[in-house]
């Protein structure tokens, strides 16, 4: 950590909910593999969870912890990389104040993200004045910290552009740059459907979360959809139609050849097929569950590796304000 020669990213996720599998293939995987390579910084975006949840948003401390204890447990390494909460580190809403004043409201409406989430989202209300600075807020995340490159899916995109945009206004109005072009590092889309071949997701309950129990794990594959026109069991199945198939490509390629042989030359049937899915998704999960468990009883060791996390944050956070301060005369 902390070597010059590495390259800085910064990546959040918002604690609306406990993570499932679907993020641990979309996002999780790709940062523990990214703390190596880069000086990482992690934080949950609890002031951009508030945005969405501010009537209810009680669950929000505890929904962040229990996630960060998920982050430790699933191969993220305090040693390695900066994990931390958003709001614990004041300077991001400062600068945040900063990029407001210089943000045209056009860019903001003409987010696609905003419109996007105006439309769907009609259980809350959030046509708000925070809601519409969402990308503002991201910007400042990003910038704060100085990152070079922003681990994100395709649909965080316009977020990232609004940054650069945001940035290069900065600079123009400044005369200083002092901020790098964050770069996208996409995730190359490995979109993990939940039991019922839908989207994975919290509202429509087909998730396996990442700390499911094995009896849970059991139950919800042996309920996953397969080949509807496999009916018997001596039908050939066609793996690449079955969800199954593509839980074996996600999390056991090992697997994938064998399961698609005796899938199309009907050797084993689908029961067996899910039965033996998730025995290795139990084997996978449960070491995880079990760290987590001790995470989350030693409350004590888990807020203070976030302390350390919010201290080395901060002490980041606060020179680029320093600076932007400086050079805005205030
Ligand atoms: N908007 C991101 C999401 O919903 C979360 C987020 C907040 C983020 N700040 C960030 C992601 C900064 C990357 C960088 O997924
Ligand atoms: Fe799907 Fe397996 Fe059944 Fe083939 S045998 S249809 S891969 S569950």
């Amino acid at each position: 950590m902390g070597e010059k020669s590495k390259k800085r990213v910064l990546s959040g996720m918002r604690p609306t909910g406990k993570l499932h599998l679907g993020h641990w293939a979309g996002t999780l995987s790709k940062w523990v593999d990214l703390q190596k390579d880069y000086e990482c910084f992690f934080m949950v975006a609890d002031w951009h969870a508030l945005m969405s949840e501010y009537k209810d948003p009680t669950s929000i401390r505890e929904t962040a912890l229990d996630n960060i204890a998920d982050w430790l447990s699933w191969g993220i390494s305090p040693e390695e990389a900066v994990i931390f909460i958003q709001s614990e580190v004041k300077e991001h809403l400062e600068l945040f104040m900063v990029f407001s004043v210089l943000t045209p409201l056009g860019w903001l409406y003409r987010c696609p993200t905003f419109k996007e989430q105006i439309s769907q989202l009609k259980t809350r209300e959030i046509n708000t004045h925070a809601f519409l600075g969402y990308p503002v807020l991201q910007a400042s995340d990003i910038l704060i910290y100085k990152a070079d490159f922003v681990p994100v899916g395709e649909d965080q995109l316009p977020h990232l552009e609004l940054t650069r945009q945001i940035l290069r206004r900065f600079h123009f109005l400044y005369h200083q740059e002092i901020f790098p072009e964050p770069q996208p590092l996409l995730t190359e889309v490995r979109r993990l459907l939940g039991l019922d071949g839908r989207k994975m997701s919290k509202s429509y309950n087909n998730c396996i979360y990442l700390s499911e129990e094995d009896l849970v794990i059991k139950e919800k594959v042996m309920s996953m959809f397969t080949d509807p026109q496999r009916i018997r069991r001596k039908d050939p199945g066609r793996p690449e139609v079955c969800n199954v198939y593509s839980y074996y490509k996600a999390f056991f390629p090992v697997y994938q050849k064998e399961v698609f042989n005796w899938c199309t030359q009907a050797e084993k049937g689908c029961t067996e097929c899910k039965s033996i899915l998730a025995e290795e998704l139990c084997k996978f999960i449960a070491p995880k569950r079990e760290k987590k468990k001790a995470l989350l009883q030693d409350r004590k060791k888990l807020l203070s590796l976030i302390e350390e996390g919010r201290e080395k944050a901060s002490q980041e956070a606060k020179k680029t304000l320093v600076q932007v301060k400086r050079i805005i005369g205030l």
